[in-house]
């Protein structure tokens, strides 16, 4: 007596029919990637922004595409998880809408050197941050970071800075067509600023350096987050 396999339901339908087989196949293999592509074309993908937290300015934004360019998130971690020692060595842990204009974010994977998702809270000093980034032993004998030198020489170039802001622009940041068109004038007056406060320590650097925009962004690093978070009741 013969008894018929459990699958041969399985073998008429598909296994004996190639065109039946490919077909199906890449039809449910499509409601995957249905479900994944799909979303992506949402308006509200991503976190929205947290309240008091506001756009890069275009210095703070050329000081982030340096911070990309020479790889720092390889040693550094912008990211404070929620657990007692990272809040008390930190700061407060990062909630995801401070991220919102952040493209792309710089959470990064490995902690080689400390976080920096706060480090503007924790380190306010431009000065400190020039000797850092001009030798990092000067200020930390022990310290295995390269030394970033070339950035005191570099000089921005406005024009590329106006196209980072143009596309952030483009990507749903709310910076206005003044924003873009004033992006030389933003950088001379916040470099100056920073450029001025260095000089009281006796640092001579140019307003348009790369080294004035990393400054500018490491010192904004966490800092709205943190206003905004200490301003706030209960959500601890
Ligand atoms: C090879 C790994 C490495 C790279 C790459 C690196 N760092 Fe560091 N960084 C460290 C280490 C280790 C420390 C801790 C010792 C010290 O303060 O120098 C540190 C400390 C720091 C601190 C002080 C943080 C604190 O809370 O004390 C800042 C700011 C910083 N790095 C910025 C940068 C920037 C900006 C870049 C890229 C231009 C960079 N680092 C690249 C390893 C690295």
């Amino acid at each position: 007596m013969s008894v018929e396999s459990p699958y041969a339901w399985h073998r008429r339908l598909f296994e004996g029919r190639a065109a039946v087989f490919a077909i199906t196949a890449t039809l449910v293999a499509a409601i995957g990637g249905i479900a994944e592509i799909a979303p992506m074309y949402s308006a509200t993908l991503g976190p929205k922004p947290m309240e008091g937290i506001t756009p890069y300015t275009p210095l703070e934004l050329a000081g982030r595409d340096i911070y990309v360019r020479e790889g720092c998130y390889n040693c550094h971690s912008q990211w404070v998880r929620p657990f007692r020692d990272e809040v008390k060595r930190y700061g407060e842990w990062s909630r995801a809408g401070e991220y919102a204009y952040d493209r792309p974010f710089q959470l990064g994977s490995r902690r080689i050197g400390p976080d920096l998702m706060r480090v503007g809270v924790r380190l306010p000093s431009v000065a400190w941050h020039y000797e850092h980034l001009m030798d990092p032993r000067k200020v930390v004998p022990q310290s295995i970071m390269p030394r970033y030198p070339w950035l005191a020489e570099d000089r921005l170039d406005p024009e590329d800075v106006r196209a980072s802001v143009a596309t952030m622009k483009k990507l749903g940041v709310p910076y206005s067509d003044e924003d873009v068109a004033k992006v030389p004038e933003q950088i001379a007056e916040q470099g100056g600023a920073i450029a001025n406060s260095l000089k009281e320590s006796g640092i001579e650097v140019a307003p348009d350096s790369e080294m004035v925009a990393m400054i500018a962004y490491l010192t904004r690093l966490g800092v709205e987050g943190h206003q905004a978070l200490a301003a706030r009741e209960g959500d601890k």
